[in-house]
């Protein structure tokens, strides 16, 4: 399994769940020793591999692919769970910023994912893509997000679009939409009013833990998933029902 954003919150957590589940791991982070510290921590660590990688490096994913198919033998599911959250006014939204957004929350998934893909219809036994989005992708965002969620819808949009191109080959491609999980991004450039509030808007009335948005990963990547393609499902405690 290919991990993205595995040094910390859901993708850690998603990392330490397909470990336990028996599954190796290849995890990619740009954090380098966070992501070597997180797979030590796995089951089994001698079984998988930290990888520092800025996945904003469109021109190498694709040797990311070969690797991790060399490092693991072979491939089945990517995991692609690593993201970017800059809060801020909308009228502060410089170009800057939109392009940090876009090219970590959307162009890197896009030729990520098109990779593993691509690598997956090479070796013709079908498989299986997670990737992440956002329930501001539907509702839009009142906490800043604002060039976050544009991209965000991006991913959805992009998701369906791969299930149509690579559902022949029996790959499934779907989307969650987590939150409001306790991770470092949920309390970056945060307050406690806005992380309240988001709390007080859940009929669970508390944050996720990452483990409940990690098992959600491990299900759509076990045979128990094998007919849910195209999806973006809601892991939200109910916040977000649609
Ligand atoms: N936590 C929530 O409530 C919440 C809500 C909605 C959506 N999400 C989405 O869920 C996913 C995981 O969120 P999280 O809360 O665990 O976030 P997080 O910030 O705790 O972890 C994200 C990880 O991605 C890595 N990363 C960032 N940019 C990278 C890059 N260019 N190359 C490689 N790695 C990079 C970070 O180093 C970090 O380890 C993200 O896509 C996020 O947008 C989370």
């Amino acid at each position: 399994m290919i991990v993205t954003g595995a040094a910390q919150g859901i993708g850690q957590a998603t990392a330490e769940a397909f470990a336990e589940a028996g599954a190796r791991v290849f995890a990619v982070d740009i954090k380098g020793e966070a992501v070597k510290r997180a797979v030590a921590g796995l089951a089994r660590p001698s079984l998988h591999h930290a990888r520092r990688y800025d996945l904003r490096d469109i021109a190498g994913l694709g040797g990311l692919v070969e690797e991790a198919s060399e490092s693991l033998g072979n491939l089945w599911a990517l995991a692609h769970v690593a993201g970017t959250l800059k809060r801020q006014p909308l009228d502060e939204v410089g170009e800057e910023e939109w392009d940090l957004q876009l090219d970590v929350d959307l162009k890197a998934g896009f030729f990520l994912c098109r990779a593993f893909g691509q690598a997956l219809v090479a070796g013709g036994r079908g498989g299986r893509i997670v990737n992440f989005s956002s329930p501001g992708f539907i509702r839009g965002t009142r906490l800043g997000a604002h060039a976050y969620v544009a991209a965000k819808g991006g991913v959805v949009s992009m998701s369906r679009d791969f299930a149509r191109w690579y559902g022949p080959h029996g790959i499934t491609v779907n989307t969650l939409l987590p939150g409001p999980i306790d991770t470092p991004m949920q309390h970056t450039d945060n307050t406690e009013e806005v992380v309240a509030a988001g709390v007080a808007a859940c009929p669970l009335g508390r944050l996720g833990q990452p483990e409940e948005v990690a098992s959600v990963v491990v299900f759509l990547a076990s045979d128990h998933a094998s007919y849910i393609s195209g999806a973006a499902i809601s892991v939200t405690g109910g916040a977000l029902m649609y």
